[in-house]
C-alpha cells in the first residue's frame, strides 16, 4: 500500500527579482512500511521536498496524498491534525529547545493542542511515554541535561525522540546523521531501523551514500526531478 504519494510537485523560491526554481516535477510513492532514502547533492531540494512532504510548507503546483488525503487541498486546520498526529519530522539541525532539558523537550509535541486542563491529568502518562522513548534511543540516564550539555549524537537522538513520541506513521528525518560522525552516523541508523521494524514508514534525506545504502531502497533528486 501506498502511504504518500507525491506527484508533478513544483517548488520555487523568489531572491530578490530572480526566481530560483528547486522542485520541478517530483513524482514520487513511498509504502507503507518502507525504509526509503532520498539522496542528491547539496542544495538539490531534499530539505525542500522533506518539508512539502510532512505540510510543514506548501508547494507551487502539485499534490501530496497521505494515507488517500489530499494534504494542500485539506484546510489548515485539518492539515494541522493530520501533520500532528500522523507526521514527525526529525530537523536537520535539531532544533531542539535549549532551554528545556531532554525530558522536557521530548514532551511538547504531547503538550501541543492540549488544553492546561487536560495537561494535568495527562500529564503523568505524557511522562512515562517521554521516559519510555528516551529509553529505546539510550538516553535514560540525560533526562535532566539540556541540550548545550550533550554530544551531537546525544542532541540527534532527542530530535528523534520527539518525532516519535506521538507515534506518528509517518517520520521524516532530514539529514538524521549530517552532524554526526561515522560511529555515532550508524548508531542513529541502527535506531531507525528498530522503529522501522515496529512498523513505521520513514524517509531520510542524505547526502551520505553509505547511509542511504542501509534503507530498504533509494532514490535520487537530481535537477528537480527523482531520478527513473
Ligand atoms: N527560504 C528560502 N529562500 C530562498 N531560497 C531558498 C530557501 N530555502 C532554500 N532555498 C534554496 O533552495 C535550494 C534547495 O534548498 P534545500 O535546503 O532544499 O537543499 P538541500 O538539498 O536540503 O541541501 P543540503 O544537502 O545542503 O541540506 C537551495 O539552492 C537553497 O539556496
Ligand atoms: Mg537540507
Amino acid at each position: 500500500m501506498v502511504l504518500a504519494r507525491v506527484s508533478k510537485l513544483h517548488k520555487s523560491y523568489a531572491l530578490g527579482r530572480t526566481k530560483v526554481s528547486v522542485l520541478r516535477g517530483v513524482n514520487l510513492e513511498v509504502r507503507e512500511g518502507e525504509m526509503l532514502a532520498v539522496t542528491g547533492a547539496s542544495g538539490c531540494g531534499k530539505s525542500t521536498l522533506l518539508h512539502i512532504l510532512g505540510a510543514l510548507d506548501k508547494p507551487d503546483q502539485g499534490t501530496v496524498s497521505l494515507a488517500g488525503e489530499d494534504l494542500f487541498a485539506a484546510s489548515t486546520w485539518r492539515r494541522d491534525t493530520i501533520r500532528n498526529r500522523d507526521v514527525g519530522f526529525v530537523f536537520q539541525f535539531y532544533h531542539l529547545l535549549p532551554e528545556f532539558n531532554v525530558l522536557e523537550n521530548v514532551l511538547m509535541p504531547r503538550m501541543v493542542g492540549t488544553s492546561t486542563w487536560g495537561w494535568m491529568s495527562a500529564r503523568r502518562e505524557a511522562k512515562a511515554k517521554a521516559a519510555e522513548i528516551l529509553e529505546l534511543v539510550g538516553l535514560q540516564d540525560r533526562l535532566k541535561h539540556r541540550p548545550n550539555e550533550l554530544s551531537g549524537g546525544e542532541r540527534q537522538r532527542v530530535a528523534i525522540a520527539r518525532a516519535i513520541v506521538n507515534e506518528p506513521r509517518f517520520l521524516l528525518a532530514d539529514e538524521p546523521t549530517g552532524n554526526l560522525d561515522a560511529k555515532m552516523g550508524k548508531g542513529i541508523m541502527e535506531c531507525l531501523h528498530g522503529l522501522n521494524e515496529k512498523g513505521q514508514t520513514i524517509v531520510i534525506v542524505t547526502h551520505d551514500q553509505q547511509i542511504a545504502a542501509l534503507a530498504d531502497r533509494q532514490v535520487r533528486l537530481v535537477d528537480g526531478k527523482i531520478e527513473s
